[in-house]
């Protein structure tokens, strides 16, 4: 078969990018600007302000992901574009900068999951194995995702509540960390004990949904509670014995899950997938309990929001011939599904 490049575009959230990747395996660019800097000082991610980032960053980042490649226009088969799930105004960038460049060359439109992305962005360093679970967690997402072929996502748990990610990110804001938290608390967790001993929601409850604002409430108690009685909490064992009760649960529900549903390969997806904490715990967990399913986690790079993962994973939309028209749309909650077509 011919090599198939394709240019992908992530704008749903607060990273601009933009890749060209051969044959959904090979990233010959990975173009990120990221606008932590903009809204570290709110504390988040404000809206208007990352779409207006968007707008500023969007051609620029187009240009360079071709320049760095060696490639021109006239070399791409196909683009693609996050279609969501993510913050409207933001992913309307991407998809309008993916329309005119599907207009204007006359080729193939590939909408794009944007959490199917995160789990394909393991294929850039190892094939996908059949069955396969996958973890999602990420700033808006904790998904436990079961797959039987490409393209076909069962979602089998999810968060009745917060994100990890977005934990993580609250909790930072109670420490005082810049946005976003996940990386800061992960380094102090490195350093401190579990010594506060915070709930684990639902750890033993017979299915794999997840619940993480309770232990949020119960972290931000425990520092209320000692400010108003002059105590001083090490922030270390806080991050520590937080970071605990998630990597517990998070693997406790992996193991769970894996028992009714053997698997070739487990995949671990997602902005918190950079979690130094958790990628050891898993791997642990796989080299004792589990030795014949492949773990795969992408490299540190490759879990935030990029383009080189959307290009991954709409290398198999290609081939199923699951594109869009002019009239795609940015679709915010946007969910994974199944589905019975044959890819290549
Ligand atoms: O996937 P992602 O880049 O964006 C979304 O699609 O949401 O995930 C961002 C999330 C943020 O909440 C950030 O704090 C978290 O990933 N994160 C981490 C770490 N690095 C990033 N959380 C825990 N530990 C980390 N090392
Ligand atoms: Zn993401």
């Amino acid at each position: 078969m011919k090599d198939v490049f394709i240019l992908a575009i992530e704008s749903s959230c607060d990273e601009t990018s933009a890749s060209v990747v051969k044959n959904g395996n090979e990233q010959l660019s990975n173009i990120v600007a990221s606008q932590i800097k903009s809204h570290m000082r709110f504390g988040g991610v404000v809206p208007e302000v990352a779409s207006r980032h968007h707008v500023e960053q969007i051609t620029q980042v187009i240009d360079e992901a071709l320049r760095i490649a060696n490639m021109s226009m006239e070399d791409i088969d196909a683009f693609a574009v996050t279609e969501g799930p993510g913050l409207v105004g933001s992913l309307l960038v991407g998809i309008s900068a993916a329309k005119a460049l599907a207009m204007a060359y006359q080729k193939p439109l590939i909408p794009v999951n944007h959490m199917a992305g995160h789990i394909y962005a393991s294929q850039l360093h190892q094939p996908l194995q059949f069955p396969l679970l996958a973890l999602l967690v990420s700033g808006g997402h904790t998904e436990l995702v079961y797959m039987e072929k490409n393209n076909d996502f069962q979602v089998i748990g999810e968060t009745r509540d917060d994100a990890v990610g977005e934990a993580y990110d609250k909790i930072g804001r109670i420490l005082n960390l810049s946005y976003p938290g996940g990386k800061a608390i992960d380094e102090l967790a490195q350093k401190g004990q579990d010594t506060l001993a915070f709930p684990r929601a639902m750890i033993h409850d017979n299915h794999y949904d997840f619940s993480f604002s309770g232990l949020k409430s119960a972290v931000i108690n425990t520092v209320h509670n000692a400010k108003q009685k002059g105590d001083t909490i090490n922030p270390e064992d806080l991050a520590a014995s937080f970071q605990a009760s998630i990597i517990d649960v998070l693997v406790h529900k992996t193991k769970q899950a894996l028992l009714e549903y053997p698997v070739k390969q487990f995949i671990l997806a997602g902005g918190v997938a950079a979690n130094k904490g958790l990628r050891f715990a898993l791997s642990e967990l796989f080299e004792k309990e589990f030795p014949t399913v492949q773990f795969s986690v992408p490299d540190f790079r490759l879990c935030g929001d990029n383009a080189a993962m959307i290009g991954a994973a709409a290398y198999h939309n290609y081939c199923q011939n699951r594109l869009a028209n002019l009239t795609l749309n940015a679709k915010p909650g946007l969910e994974l599904t199944k589905n019975s077509e044959k890819g290549c």
